[in-house]
């Protein structure tokens, strides 16, 4: 099979690397991918969202399968372009339609179908320019802290945790009035604040079936201890301690079912990835938000941890045989810990050398995975804010994160940092 896979992140580099690892898969393409996917197959310079070019590059190459990494591509209607477009309608695209990606490109349109079947999540209202004057006094009115989200796609900023009645004001005075996220925040979704654990879990439908494949604590913050500013995700664990039988035969009967159910009933047309953004409140699961693609970095443990061949698990999406795809888990305890850049999530320096990838990945049970970094010449430098991802599987948790953290020893970049704590409260 050829495939394409779509986007150039750390999650990317590990789904080609899990990918190239399946006898199914023949010719392996990364648009735009980064250094290093380019060890593993061949990147392609077309940006994501570029569907004319991804288009002609396919049929040029015989694509037989476009796995699509980021949620941007998808919410543009990756899916859609290929499905009507008679000379590709063969390729089976790894996405959901349009449609169904508005399960993360809309708050709003997310809540309503979770309120619609059913599916414990926050309570909420929605305000746009309409209705700005109700949502003065129910904010006022409104329970401490408060949670405001931009209804649309803002590059995962577009949530506000607002400690007090006076800076939630502010915040929807701006999301509002000032479009602070420009289109994004023309609509405002109000929810209540969920106090708890968050945990992703992460399923492969076909729009009736599915397959649970894994799930990763993510560790937002910057800081040690969980402190300071919200990220793209410093480092992941899986599994999760608290996501035994018991809370995981919830999350399938009060969330994943009912979702994949729900998703039949609209007709909405769905073959991909779902993620559940969760909080573990006191042992009851509820859904903080959907994504209709796989987390970054948690894609980085649990492809890793997935025994199951991906590319036949994908193709099995297309082919109505998921129901019976056996899902198998390698042993022991995965994480990942995120290097970034001096001064991320706010400005940084960008170009700078990186050394030692080869050194730390030669080490047993260690898999290096890029992120921001670019070629300059034969040399590998930083290009982002979250520059690369070292992942290790231990005999448990702490041995896993102390594995990563020691081969983190042999990266070198100027001002790399890394939290050293990641898995701290399951010590
Ligand atoms: P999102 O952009 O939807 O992933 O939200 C960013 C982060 O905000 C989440 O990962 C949570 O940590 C937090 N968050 C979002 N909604 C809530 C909520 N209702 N209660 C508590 N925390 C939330
Ligand atoms: N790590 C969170 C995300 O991918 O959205």
């Amino acid at each position: 099979m050829n495939i394409l896979l779509i986007g150039g992140g750390g999650r990317e580099h590990a789904m080609a690397w899990k990918m190239a690892k399946s006898h199914h898969c023949d010719n392996l393409y990364i648009a735009p991918g980064n250094p290093g996917t380019a060890s593993i197959g061949t990147n392609v310079a077309i940006d994501s969202n570029d569907f004319a070019s991804l288009k002609q590059f396919a049929i040029d190459n015989t694509i037989d399968m476009i796995v699509v990494g980021p949620e941007e591509p998808l919410v543009k209607g990756i899916y859609d372009f290929f499905a009507k477009d008679e000379s590709t309608q063969h390729i089976n695209v790894i996405g959901p339609s349009a449609e169904a990606a508005q399960l993360e490109g809309s708050k709003a349109y997310s809540k309503h179908f979770m309120q619609k079947h059913h599916i414990p999540t926050a309570g909420y209202a929605e305000f746009t320019l309409d209705n700005y004057e109700d949502g003065i006094p129910y904010i006022k009115a409104h329970s401490l802290p408060i949670v405001l989200k931009a209804d649309g796609l803002a590059a995962g900023k577009g949530v506000i945790i607002a400690e007090t009645h006076a800076d939630a004001l502010v915040s929807f005075e701006e999301m509002i009035q000032n479009k602070q996220f420009g289109d994004a925040s023309s609509k405002v979704v109000i929810e209540e604040f969920l106090k708890g654990i968050e945990v992703s879990v992460f399923a492969l439908t076909d729009g009736k079936n599915y397959q649970i494949i894994g799930h990763a604590k993510d560790y937002k913050r910057i800081g040690v201890g969980d402190t300071g500013l919200n990220t793209g995700g410093m480092g992941c664990v899986s599994p999760v301690p608290f996501m035994d039988e018991a809370f995981m035969a919830k999350v399938e009967k009060q969330i994943i079912a009912p979702t994949i159910q729900g998703l039949a009933q609209e007709n909405l047309i769905y073959k991909g990835f779902v993620f559940f953004g969760l909080m573990n409140c006191g042992g009851e699961p509820y859904v903080i938000e959907y994504n209709c693609r796989l987390g970054d970095p948690e894609t980085e443990v649990i492809l890793p941890r997935l025994q199951t061949d991906l590319v036949s698990l994908l193709a099995a999406t297309d082919n109505g045989t998921l129901e019976d795809v056996n899902i198998e888990y390698y042993e022991g305890s995965f994480a990942t810990v995120m290097a970034v850049s001096a001064g991320y999530p706010g400005n940084y320096p960008k170009n700078l050398k990186i050394t030692g990838i080869e050194t730390a990945n030669a080490l047993p049970q260690i898999q290096v995975f890029q992120a921001g970094t670019g070629f300059d010449g034969e040399q590998v430098v930083t290009k982002g804010g979250r520059v690369l991802t070292v992942t290790s599987q231990g005999n448990d948790l702490q041995d896993a994160v102390q594995k990563a953290k020691t081969a983190l020893t042999n990266i070198h970049f100027e001002g790399m940092y890394f939290r050293n704590d990641i898995g701290f409260e399951f010590k």
